[in-house]
């Protein structure tokens, strides 16, 4: 643990700079137009690893456009890695392998072109990639330039085999070899889509996860920022694979925004392990939580039923809305999920999940969607699946079974357009969930009660923050952090950082130690101060000094 003192995050920074671009050119969040939405395609990584060749991917396009995936949006083919040589040609260039490829990667860079869809590539940034073949480090302009001159505009660039250079952490190195590809891509006349690794690598070390994530956003289109998912020729439960990932995405609502997406991995619709229902499910919370929408499957042999559901338009268009947001937790309860997020035209999505093994019933409330209540105010939740309307007075009942996912989208009437960021308040590493007690606060195991759910409301130059339990909104959360007062100016407004720090007016920050809550000061690799909000939270601009 390093205190925020005279030597700063930031200022390590800055002097780095002397010594290598730590900065880029420009964030990828700065111009979104790279990756206005999230990507949607196909990759054989997690169906067939490194069993990949020429007719795979055309037999893939060909099924893709007649199936109409690429009518609704799923255009990208990317070859993941095993595609090239061992080595490298004399002249240092990578080449792909004949066998694999008869007619060579531009050629079929050609053909996707030619059919209406994007070709993509794999390389590493380390020494090797994960399968061995060579990797990209020392050779980062001349493979850009090599891929973009095969036609090819997307990289999913691995971090195996990255070693520290002396002086730097091993978290550093990451950041400087992924900062240079991203500033070597976005020189190119026209840049690449930059699919990043580095956060996949940090997953197992809360703080070191945090302080890489912080960075990622401004290095790249999406980052693969967890496990891989389950691939086919394994035994082991996919579902659990997929709520794997899912639970390491809903940590990171914070980083999503128009330009950048957290990238769960594939969709699996393949999977030996998966029912019917936990296809479709995995399907409804990527399209809900604004994930890439990757298929890595034999296409051609997809059923009807599984081509219906992946060419879902409803929920598309949920997935590439273009706010950006991602569902964040409203609640959380050992069985259900519920999450909400906002939408371009103003509309709400509620996604419920039942994660238990049997079919059970739960309730939302309009306040848990953050949503006004008065007389007046109807509103409709239109089923994505089923297209099916329920007016919603109050709340909302919905029954699931057993690893279901239902998404909701609900439309506002016009005299009712308020929405408030609303949901749990939960510290990252732990998953304990910030809790209204009498008159304290401590941390709880969440269980979806309305002391753990929290309105948080801009004030001011809506810029900061206030945080009211929905217990009881007249209090909200005091500058001291450890208890609930009358709401009242600068006592009780926060500020929420990228780095997932609440720093009140006092200059310090939320800290979560077992159950008891405290204030102090702010430490960036402090694991008790990271939380995660709702999504549409107002984030403080710049570095947490
Ligand atoms: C190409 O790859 C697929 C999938 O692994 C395999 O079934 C097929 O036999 C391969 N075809 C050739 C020509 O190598
Ligand atoms: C990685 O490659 C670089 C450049 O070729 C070399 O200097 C370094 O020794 C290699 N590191 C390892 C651990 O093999
Ligand atoms: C999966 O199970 C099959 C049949 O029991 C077995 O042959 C295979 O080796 C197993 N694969 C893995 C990766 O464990």
């Amino acid at each position: 643990m390093k205190p925020l003192s005279s030597t700063s995050w930031a200022a390590q920074g800055v002097a780095g700079l002397l010594v290598f671009p730590l900065l880029p050119v420009e964030a990828s969040t700065d111009n979104p137009s790279l990756a206005p939405a999230p990507p949607m395609g196909f990759n054989n990584w997690a169906r067939f690893e490194c069993d990949l060749n020429e007719t795979l991917f055309t037999e893939t396009a060909q099924a893709m456009r007649k199936r109409g995936l690429l009518d609704v949006g799923y255009d990208r083919l990317t070859l993941d890695d095993c595609w090239m040589l061992h080595d490298r040609a004399d002249d240092g260039s990578l080449e792909w392998d004949t066998d694999k490829f008869p007619h060579g990667i531009p050629w079929l860079a050609e053909y996707m072109k030619n059919e209406g869809f994007h070709l993509g590539i794999y390389q590493d940034s380390g020494n090797l990639t994960c399968g061995g073949y060579t990797g990209s480090y020392g050779h980062e302009a001349q493979d850009a330039e090599l891929f973009a001159s095969w036609g090819i505009d997307y990289l999913k660039l691995d971090g195996c085999n990255v070693w520290a250079e002396e002086g730097r952490s091993l978290r550093e190195e990451y950041r400087v070899r992924y900062m240079q590809w991203h500033n070597v891509l976005s020189a190119l006349p026209n840049p690449l889509i930059f699919s990043n690794s580095a956060p996949a690598y940090f997953e197992g070390e809360a703080a070191d996860w945090a302080v890489v994530m912080d960075w990622v956003p401004e290095s790249g289109e999406l980052a693969r920022h967890s496990a891989d998912v389950i691939v086919y020729s394994s035994n082991g439960s996919a579902w659990d694979s997929i709520m794997y990932n899912y639970d390491m995405h809903a940590r990171l609502v914070r980083y999503q925004q128009p330009g950048y997406y957290n990238d769960p991995d594939f969709l699996i619709p393949d999977h030996p392990s998966l029912s019917q229902n936990e296809k479709r499910s995995q399907f409804a919370l990527w399209a809900s939580i604004g994930a890439p929408l990757i298929l890595s499957a034999y296409v051609p042999d997809l059923s009807d039923e599984e081509i219906a559901f992946l060419s879902n338009k409803a929920l598309i268009a949920v997935n590439q809305d273009p706010l950006g947001q991602q569902s964040a937790l409203v609640s959380r309860d050992g069985t259900f999920d519920v999450l909400s997020r906002s939408l371009e035209n103003g509309d709400r999505l509620l996604t419920v999940l039942n994660r238990g093994a049997d079919a059970a019933t739960t309730t939302v409330t309009l306040a848990r969607l953050g949503l006004t209540s008065q007389s007046g105010c109807k509103y409709e939740a239109r089923d994505l699946v089923t297209d099916d309307i329920s007016t919603m007075d109050s709340a909302i009942q919905i029954q699931l079974d057993s690893h279901v996912a239902k998404v909701y989208r609900i439309a506002l009437p016009e005299s009712c357009t308020k929405t408030t960021p609303t949901g749990m308040v939960f510290n990252t590493p732990s998953g304990l969930c910030l809790t209204a007690s009498t008159d304290s606060i401590t941390f709880e195991k969440c269980s979806a009660l309305d002391t753990q759910v929290w309105h948080v409301t801009a004030t001011g130059d809506g810029t900061k923050l206030t945080l009211s339990p929905l217990s009881d909104t007249s209090v909200c959360l005091a500058a001291d952090g450890v208890s609930l007062a009358k709401c009242r100016g600068t006592a009780s407004t926060w500020d929420h950082y990228i780095s997932g720090h609440l720093r009140s007016s006092s200059g310090n920050c939320l800290t979560q130690t077992k159950d008891k809550a405290s204030i102090e000061e702010c430490v960036i690799d402090s694991v008790g101060q990271i939380f995660g909000l709702p999504s549409g939270v107002h984030l403080a601009k710049g570095d947490l000094n």
